[in-house]
């Protein structure tokens, strides 16, 4: 009997027209275009429109080209697994919302929230549910809308010149072809930083309700980042997941042709990439253009890296990110 693997068939994105570059951003906070570049790599990054953009319908979007691409009809989808931490309601998850612009009534979907790490935990769930037969084909999806939790002022530029809007999106489908597959993914966190990265208004464990005007003055619904221990734990975790996801499959670093990181900072990248002792060519790096769009920062930056012919078939690719919770996690993918 064959084994059955699973394999990316295709892939797509969708960022919103609105450019808004460091300059623009000065209109709003004390900030300049050279400290942005210097300390981030981000040149601009995009903003949605409201009226025009949701978070699922970026989602769907990326989706609808990521199932072109792989010449996959909508219907063939029996599963959706779908990462953000900006839905677009509290419940129920966009995934419900992107699954009815599908038009895919009764297709089962999972939402998850595993920040900067959530396209590599959603891959890692597809990969599991092909492996065990139990689906073909799923869309695999990224979506973020950031910018309307910024806090533009000078008393939230260090965390609001990083963030940016987008989605991206992979369709994975089984395969019994063991030389084109997703070789392995790998999956850690650790709460002990949770409060290092995160959002902690509107929450449920609140004396009386879980949105007052108390809440909304607090200012805690603004992302609150240490952004030291943030880079410490990263330069760490990225580099070790890297590693695993290589020796889980007895290859090394050099066997890599292209590494595609989350587009969390380029300095992060960099460290990695030499630590790594990677060429320059084998990272991709696009967080010039799209600043750091959390879940939809990985398929963004594939499909880019594929576009681009930076990945032939044959290739062993590898994705890597690290986020709030913290989270870590990799997937090797002989393309
Ligand atoms: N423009 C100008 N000045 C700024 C800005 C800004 N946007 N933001 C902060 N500053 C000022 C600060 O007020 C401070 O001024 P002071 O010295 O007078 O007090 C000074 O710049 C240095 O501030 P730091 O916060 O120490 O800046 P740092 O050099 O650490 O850079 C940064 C901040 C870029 C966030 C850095 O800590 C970093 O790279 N951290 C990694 C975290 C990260 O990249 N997170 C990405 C998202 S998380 C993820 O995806 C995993």
């Amino acid at each position: 009997m064959n084994t059955t693997y699973a394999s990316i068939k295709g892939l797509g994105f969708y960022v919103p027209e609105t450019i808004v570059t460091n300059q623009d951003l000065t209109q709003h906070m004390d900030t300049s275009d050279a400290w942005i570049q210097e300390r981030t790599g981000i040149k601009q990054r995009r903003y949605f429109t409201y009226g025009k953009d949701t978070n699922a319908s970026m989602a769907t979007a990326a989706s609808r080209m990521a199932l072109d691409r792989s010449q996959v009809d909508t219907k063939e989808v029996d599963l959706i697994v779908y990462a953000t931490i900006t839905p677009d309601y509290y419940f129920p998850g966009s995934a419900f919302l992107m699954q009815r612009e599908l038009g895919l009534e009764g297709v089962g979907v999972i939402d998850i929230r595993n920040q900067c790490s959530g396209f590599v935990y959603a891959l890692s769930i597809a990969d599991q549910f092909i492996k065990t037969g139990m689906y073909k084909t799923i869309l695999v999806v990224g979506s973020e809308i950031q910018s309307t939790f910024l806090n533009k002022s000078n008393e939230g530029r260090g965390v609001a010149v990083i963030f940016g809007d987008g989605a991206g999106a992979a369709v994975v489908q089984a395969t019994t072809d063991p030389e084109h597959r997703i070789l392995s993914t790998h999956l850690h966190a650790d709460g002990r930083y949770a409060e290092e990265l995160y959002v902690r208004d509107p929450g449920s464990s609140r004396e009386g309700r879980w949105l007052t005007e108390e809440t909304l003055s607090g200012g805690n619904y603004n992302v609150t980042m240490n952004g030291n221990a943030v880079f410490k734990h990263a330069v760490v975790r990225f580099a070790e997941v890297i590693q695993e996801s290589l020796a889980a499959n007895a290859y090394k670093p050099e066997d890599l042709a292209l590494l595609v990181p989350h587009q969390a900072n380029i300095r992060i990248s960099e460290y990695v990439r030499q630590q790594m002792n990677l060429p320059e060519e084998k990272v991709f790096n696009n967080i010039q253009k799209y600043g750091n769009t959390t879940a939809a920062s990985i398929p963004i930056a594939l499909t880019e890296a594929y576009e681009e012919g930076r990945i032939k078939p044959g290739d062993l690719v590898c994705l890597a990110a690290f986020g709030s919770g913290f989270t870590w996690a990799s997937a090797l993918i002989k393309w």
